[in-house]
């Protein structure tokens, strides 16, 4: 195991230099931004999938605010850790249409499978596990999410061979998923038609160039170049 070293930025600090390394140059890429309090915990969590004490520290030394402000912010997300996880994190919805769904049972199978209380890491660090409010799933509900992946219509036995999938090494991998389960359009009927969600499915959601190709601005840009506001404001009337 390389060995602890102290930070340029907060000597007193002990952090393995490749650490410091990385958060000090993540803490540069943010640094005179307006809030660059909330981007930097963002990156900062990627490097080692939580933020210890020791790198909190860094942080506030860093951006010369106090350190209890960092863990006010770090602890308010209930997605972030300060404390090292198992690999993969299962989330398990426990809110309103996963509870009368059976989700109790399944915490129980989950417990028993992996011998792992909530909010405990399993003895091969494997997982954690956690419960979650509505993972916004409920139309499958009962479900849970393992890291970025929500798997939904859960049982026993689903949930058992997805837990010795996670096992082998078969992790699923939420960038090869489609953007959408189902065609965004199954769910309108009727006589609607597709306006500001027009381009659900149809392009990648975090690229901003798919979203211009399909004209995405052309609005604003009209507005704002070559209409008045009292054009815009009958405009806007006049699409009801
Ligand atoms: Fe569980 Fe909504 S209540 S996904």
């Amino acid at each position: 195991m390389t060995p602890l070293g102290p930070c340029v930025s907060a000597p007193t600090v002990q952090l393995r230099q490749e650490v410091c390394t990385r958060l000090e140059a993540t803490i540069a890429r943010h640094r005179g931004k307006v809030g660059p309090l909330l981007p930097v915990l963002q990156d900062a969590h990627r490097i080692l999938g939580y933020i210890p004490l020791e790198m909190q520290q860094v942080i506030a030394a860093e951006l010369n605010i106090a350190g209890s402000q960092v863990f006010d912010t770090l602890s308010f997300y209930s997605m972030a850790a300060w404390q090292p996880k198992g690999k993969h994190i299962i989330r398990l919805c426990h809110s309103p249409c996963c509870h009368v769904t059976d989700a109790d049972n399944l915490l129980k199978i989950i417990q028993e499978e992996l011998e792992v209380e909530v909010g405990g890491v399993t003895a091969d660090r494997l997982f954690t596990l956690e419960l979650t409010a509505c993972l916004g799933a409920c139309e499958v509900s009962p479900a849970m999410q393992i890291d970025e992946v929500v798997f939904g219509n859960l049982n026993r036995d689903k949930v058992r061979q997805i837990l010795a999938d996670y096992r082998d090494g078969k992790a699923v991998d939420y960038r090869r998923l489609p953007y959408s389960t189902r065609d965004f359009r199954e769910f309108t009927q009727g006589p609607h038609e597709l306006v500001l969600l027009n381009n659900v499915g149809r392009i990648d959601p975090m690229s901003i160039d798919a979203y211009l190709a399909r004209g995405g601005y052309d609005a604003l840009k009209q507005a704002v170049t070559t209409m008045t506001p009292a054009e815009v404001v009958e405009m806007v009337k006049t699409s009801g």
